[in-house]
């Protein structure tokens, strides 16, 4: 296991969280000189854990939940690892209800995982199309970024 190799293992269903997963990757490959590899959970399988020192786990949420593969990505055995979590969700996009979206689908889902510890974790906004009108998007790639580099602080240090 190397300290540098970092998987992001995301899951998007409208293109947000990949958004967010490609930005995370982009900034601790070319500002903290990791070793990243992404992962589309719904193309891929779960990869093995095993070679990877730092995990990032992204999903969006979809009716109050956030989607499956990305919980079922949480159940892995992740003792020994560093690991950050985040959600792409409508609500945490907005600032009135971000409050509430992140402790709704960040804290509230990983208080079923408690073997996670996680070192970061954040809820990030997301749009919605409906036969290719734009409902909302309150997608902010800035607000992935800034909180990218908060986690290559602390996965370099
Ligand atoms: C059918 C549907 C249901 C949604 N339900 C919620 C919800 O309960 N809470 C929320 O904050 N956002 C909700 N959203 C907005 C999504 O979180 C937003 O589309 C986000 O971008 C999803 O991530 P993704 O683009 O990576 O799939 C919903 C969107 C759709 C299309």
């Amino acid at each position: 296991m190397s300290a540098n190799k970092t998987l992001i293992a995301y899951e998007t269903k409208g293109g947000a969280t990949e958004e967010a997963a490609r930005k995370i990757a982009e900034t601790l490959r070319n500002k903290f000189n990791l070793e990243v590899d992404l992962v589309d959970l719904r193309k891929q399988k779960i990869p093995d854990c095993t070679p990877y020192h730092n995990i990032v786990i992204g999903g969006g949420v979809r009716a109050g939940k956030v989607y499956d593969k990305t919980l079922k990505c949480l159940e892995n055995n992740y003792a020994g690892k560093r690991v950050a979590f985040f959600v792409s969700s409508g609500g945490a996009g907005d600032p009135k209800t971000y409050q509430k979206a992140k402790a709704d689908y960040v804290e509230t889902t990983l208080a079923k995982y408690p073997n996670i510890n996680p070192v970061a974790v954040e809820a990030f906004g997301g749009r919605m199309k409906i036969l290719g009108k734009t409902i909302f998007d309150n997608v902010d790639l800035a607000r992935v970024e800034a909180w990218a580099e908060e986690l290559g602080k602390k996965l370099t240090q």
